[in-house]
């Protein structure tokens, strides 16, 4: 069964990434994937803003971006499903091509500009219960006179059917969208998004999706509003503008979000320092480069709570899911721990000190 997956992938990587990625979700709707083999092992459950995950590993954004299959992802094995980004109204995104593959870096480019089909259309497919977590990933449409209003109007409409919410201020293919992490237009943000969030009937966690390329020095300001207004927790973080350590040039100069490998250090580092300035008071997900058991165990212990990896699934298959997991369950084994409480943060200094 394994080697069939081996040659669809094989198959994947032969077509265009966009068809690829649109096959990858037409084979999970059609129930043609592999199924988790055993179920979790305990020690990998943890209870974090009151809900209860039974592993820490989720697909990141971007992914699913309209809902449709969250279900077969955690019948794969992860523990959560964040779908979107979802914008109010339905759009197409940036002109094609906009996915570029770098196989020698285990990296994609992507350019997308939230192609999805919009709230409304992705709403009853949420409605079904679940025996896993799923987030729900909002953005504000490209052409919106009222980006804050997009948001506000994103937590209205979605608070309802999803068990966490992350509001995505840091795509880098939305213009402007990623200026709303400025400290005072951040606050104004949160600040509207609480009180929407006051009135809605169900009132999920909330979260903010923060971008890799926060200069250091930004970075407390920013954290510090995050805080100050109740937020929930913080994903980092989304994709790079940075082309560093990205060895083929082929499509190097192509504008979009870098994700995969040359992610990681950039990404690993900013979490430390979130993880750092929260002390532990606002549990993180940390995602960005993550495609083997060694650099989730690093996230973890730079200071994630939870996890989320997307590229790193295009290159190694769904064989990482388990495997990270297994790495996990010895990495607990090996400091004698009964959960993963002890190892979250245990490295943040070192990881907040490492150069870029
Ligand atoms: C993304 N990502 C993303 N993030 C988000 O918040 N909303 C989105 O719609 C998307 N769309 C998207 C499309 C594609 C093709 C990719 C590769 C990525 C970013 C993603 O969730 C994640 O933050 C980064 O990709 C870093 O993680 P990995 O890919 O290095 O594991």
């Amino acid at each position: 069964m394994n080697a069939l997956y081996g040659l669809g992938q094989a198959l994947l990587h032969a077509l265009d990434p966009e068809r690829a990625h649109d096959l990858a979700v037409k084979s999970l709707e059609l129930g043609l994937y592999p199924r988790a083999a055993a179920p979790d092992d305990p020690r990998l459950a943890q209870e974090v803003w009151g809900l209860k995950f039974r592993n820490p590993l989720g697909m990141a954004a971007g992914f699913d971006k309209d809902a449709r299959v969250w279900a077969p992802l955690l019948a794969t094995g992860f523990g959560f499903v964040e779908v979107g980004t979802l914008t109010p109204k339905a759009q197409d995104g940036n002109p094609s091509p906009r996915i570029f593959r770098f196989a020698r870096d285990a990296a994609i480019i992507n350019r997308l500009g939230f192609n999805n089909e919009g709230q409304a259309a992705a709403l009853p497919r949420l409605l079904a219960r679940r025996s896993g977590v799923v987030g729900v990933n909002i953005g504000a449409g490209r052409d919106s006179g009222d980006r804050i209003g997009d948001y506000v109007s994103g937590i209205a409409t979605m608070s309802a059917v999803a068990d966490y919410l992350t509001i995505n201020i840091s795509s880098p293919n939305t213009r402007g969208l990623r200026d709303l992490q400025a400290p005072e237009v951040l606050a104004a943000l949160l600040g509207r998004v609480q009180e929407a969030r006051g009135k809605a009937e169900k009132r999920p966690p909330l979260l903010v999706k923060l971008a890799p390329d926060i200069a250091d020095a930004d970075l407390p300001a920013i954290v510090g509003v995050i805080e100050a207004n109740g937020v929930d927790g913080i994903v980092v973080s989304n994709t790079t503008l940075s082309r560093e350590g990205l060895k083929d040039r082929s499509f190097a100069a192509e504008s979009g979000g870098l994700s995969g490998r040359p992610l990681f250090v950039r990404a690993t580092r900013m979490l430390a320092r979130t993880y750092q300035l929260t002390k532990g008071r606002l549990p993180l997900i940390g995602v960005g480069g993550i495609d083997s058991g060694a650099a989730a165990l690093a996230k973890i212990e730079a200071g994630a709570s939870l996890l989320q990896l997307y590229t790193g699934l295009v290159f190694e298959g769904p064989k990482l899911i388990g495997g990270i997991k297994q790495a996990l369950v010895e990495a607990m084994e090996k400091a004698k721990a009964s959960s993963l409480a002890p190892l979250i943060g245990r490295d943040a200094d070192k990881w907040a000190d490492r150069e870029l």
